[in-house]
């Protein structure tokens, strides 16, 4: 049996202020935590013991799943006193590790979205021997990323910063945050000290000579870590063209939990998601965006690839493009925010105060 390791410790500063109250992996995403999306798919490809590597606001997730038998899952939980990094926090869930030394391990990244075949990787590590297998991604745009080449049978040949020059891309391949360890490698990785495995530990082995192997899986893949890939990730595991066992409820158009209030002249699309005890007002245009538990979005109100925080509120008609809005936040009425704002939480917008147009 195959038992994993999820790293859910970082402190998501690029998704702040979703971050200032809630951990990355907890985000409610297609009406529940991310992290169950990813705990789900895990277990569907047959894992059955899961150890969460927290740091970051570590005292939520326990709470909130418990032993994680609602989900079949033996679920445990430790916490680093100072965060250990990716490499580091491996390491220090060693001991929880069930595996015989020649065992292999998954270990997820907390905040991908994919469709990747999980038993494929696990398959491909055990035919080619490897002491660790990633799942590698074919990116347009390779310029943000640290670059994995392979070479013709899929063994990593290098690890690559990030390309400054054009003759810097050699591939397309990135490294898409989801591994399988030889567990007797996890334990040498040092302990006590934070350890990055991408820029560290990977580069480390291939230079002792270690076997890294890259399986290019080009199905569905996004890194959450930004609020427009967020709001992204979410309605497209509401449009169904994400995989997940865990969206409650029929993918479509539009996923409202029961208990939100959604006037019958509202219009969502897109995959928008409305959360619990939600409020949407009359004639509101919501497309897709992802409205959390407890707000208010206000009559006439049009929201656009927005993410609006727990219990915030969107005055009427007030425009939001690719706005983050906080929890607690109040937007008044009429205002107009786009291309990335962010309202931090608790604060207050008036009226009126913000617009992109000269129109009174
Ligand atoms: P940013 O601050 O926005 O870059 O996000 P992040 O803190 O999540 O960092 P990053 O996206 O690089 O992290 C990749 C994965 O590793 C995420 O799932 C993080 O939760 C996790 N992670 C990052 N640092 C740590 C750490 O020190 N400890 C633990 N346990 N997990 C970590």
């Amino acid at each position: 049996m195959t038992e994993a390791i999820l790293l859910v410790g970082g402190k998501g500063t690029r998704l702040r202020p979703l971050t200032v109250n809630t951990p990355k992996p907890m985000i409610p995403a297609a009406g529940v935590p991310f992290l169950t999306h990813q705990l789900a798919r895990a277990r569907a490809a047959g894992v059955e013991h899961v150890v969460m590597a927290t740091s970051y606001l570590a005292e939520v997730f326990e709470p909130y799943f418990g032993d994680g038998s609602a989900l079949g899952l033996s679920l445990e939980y430790v916490t680093e006193e100072e965060p250990l990094g990716t490499g580091g926090a491996i390491r220090n869930v060693a001991s929880r590790l069930h595996s015989g030394p020649d065992d292999p391990v998954l270990v997820f990244n907390g905040d991908i979205l994919t469709g990747l075949d999980i038993r494929a990787l696990v398959a491909a590590h055990g035919s080619s021997g490897a002491d660790v297998s990633l799942h590698l991604t074919r990116v347009d745009d390779p310029r943000a990323f640290g670059l994995v080449p392979t070479d013709p049978t899929g063994r990593v040949s290098a690890f690559l910063e990030k390309p400054q020059t054009p003759e810097e891309i050699v591939t397309d391949q990135i490294n898409a945050g989801a591994y399988v360890f030889r567990r007797s490698v996890i334990d040498t990785i040092p302990a006590g000290r934070p350890v990055s495995v991408e820029r560290e530990t990977f580069p480390e082995l291939l230079a002792s000579g270690a076997h890294l192997q890259g399986m290019v899986d080009s199905t569905y893949w996004l890194d959450l870590g930004t609020p427009q890939a967020f709001v992204r990730g979410s309605a497209d595991l509401v449009l169904g063209r994400a995989p997940s066992p865990a969206v409650p409820g029929r993918c479509g158009d539009r996923l409202v939990l029961p208990t939100a209030r959604v006037a019958p002249d509202a219009k969502l699309t897109g995959g928008t998601v409305v959360g619990e005890d939600a409020v949407i007002g009359a004639g509101a245009r919501i497309t897709g965006s992802t409205i959390l538990a407890g707000a208010v979005v206000e009559a006439g109100a049009v929201v656009t690839d927005s993410l609006v925080g727990a219990g915030a509120t969107v005055g009427a008609r007030t425009t939001l493009t690719e706005a983050v809005i906080g929890d607690g936040a109040t937007v008044g009425p009429d205002n107009e925010l786009r291309a990335g704002a962010r309202v931090w939480c608790d604060t207050e917008l008036p009226p009126r105060a913000i617009r992109f147009s000269s129109d009174e």
